[in-house]
């Protein structure tokens, strides 16, 4: 396996090599690499109708099958759906449970996972063991947000404190979802390059004709945190931005968006009619799926300012993407250099990426 390198200094870094998109070998290996020490949104605590949610985390990618309980005191825990006797699925579908029992032979968990009982295991030695409980994983929530890590190498406050701490004003606790106006995306490109445009505003003005009447772009900046980064999307003269409190750094400014990005594969864009949150799922090397997840706060200011048209600048973004997936697979092109005021957030990303993946 080759080691990525991108230069700390933007003025002297070439972008992240072609193979990275284009070869399978790398596609895995961000799986072990990329995707199990970091963090992954998992949906919010309204989508638990009964008390046992299962799903699957990166459908598509990392398929692996977990489950979302909530026990009598009202603790949320996430955990394995997969019965450590011989492997069946033990949830298929949400549902209200006593208690978690195995279809297969009739083996319990309790809803905290833990091992309960087993039919015509008497005999069997060294039984039940700490292997014979669902393995836990850490449960991280921002409001009704929820997130889980497959390995929780970096803690998700060192992913999400900086996001948190710029929007602790917004009421994370009164977003609804809005079903019909969530959708999904295939796009034939891989995860990495719908990722990288999304991080810098450097195309509005070329590829969003209609963002770019709303938006000022030259006021247009890029944070960068440790795992995170934010874009500031300030609105032209007369258009609906963000009513700040003084304890918001950004007080004063006509904030239309913030375009929050989290490592490897979120991004929370923050309107002042809710958020609008974009899941990035790998497919193949050469196709991802995008899940746009809505939650509104004030109808009122539905489909007005940067926030509203977004299916036409999704599409515009899409068109684009595919554009660069083919580009990446010529022989001629390898890596290309960066804008030094409007790429910060790309080169970010694939500094990221380098780190993540030479370890
Ligand atoms: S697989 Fe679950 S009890 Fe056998
Ligand atoms: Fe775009």
């Amino acid at each position: 396996m080759q080691r990525f390198f991108i230069d700390a200094n933007i003025a002297r870094a070439h972008t992240l090599d072609t193979a990275f998109y284009r070869e399978p070998q790398y596609f895995s290996a961000a799986k072990e690499k990329l995707f199990a020490p970091l963090w992954q949104y998992i949906g919010d605590a309204d989508m638990l109708q009964g008390n046992a949610h299962p799903f699957t985390l990166l459908d598509g990618y990392m398929n692996e099958p977990l489950l979302l309980t909530k026990d009598e005191a009202g603790i949320l825990r996430c955990m394995s759906n997969v019965c450590t006797h011989r492997g069946n699925l033990l949830v298929t579908e949400p549902c209200k449970l006593h208690n978690i029992r195995c279809k297969y032979h009739g083996k319990q968990f309790g809803l905290d996972g833990g091992f309960m009982s087993m039919p015509e295991f008497k005999e069997v030695e060294d039984f039940p063991s700490e292997a014979d409980n669902l393995h836990n994983l850490l449960l991280f929530n921002w409001g009704k947000l929820l997130f889980t890590s497959l390995q929780a190498t970096i803690p998700a406050q060192a992913v999400f404190a900086d996001m948190m701490q710029r929007m602790h004003w917004f009421p994370m606790d009164k977003l609804r979802t809005v079903k019909e106006r969530s959708r999904e995306f295939t796009v034939k490109a891989n995860w990495a390059l719908y990722c990288e445009n999304y991080l810098e505003g450097f195309h509005i003005p070329f590829v969003h004709a209609g963002l770019n009447q709303v938006l000022d772009f030259g006021e247009y900046t890029t944070e960068l945190f440790r795992y995170s980064n934010l874009q500031l999307g300030i609105g032209k003269k007369g258009d609906v931005c963000f009513d700040l409190p003084a304890s918001s750094p950004d007080y004063g400014k006509e904030v239309a968006a913030y375009y929050f990005w989290v490592f490897p594969n979120m991004m929370f864009n923050f309107y002042p009619w809710g958020l609008s949150l974009n899941i990035v799922l790998p497919q193949s090397p050469d196709e991802c799926k995008v899940q746009f997840i809505t939650y509104v706060l004030d109808d009122s200011k539905l489909d007005t300012g940067a926030g509203s048209d977004l299916d036409t600048v999704e599409m515009e973004d899409e068109e684009i993407v595919e554009q660069v997936q083919r580009g990446v697979l010529s022989r001629f092109y390898k890596h290309g250099r960066y804008s030094v005021t409007r790429e910060q957030g790309t080169h970010h990303f694939h500094s990221l990426i380098a780190e993540f993946m030479n370890t």
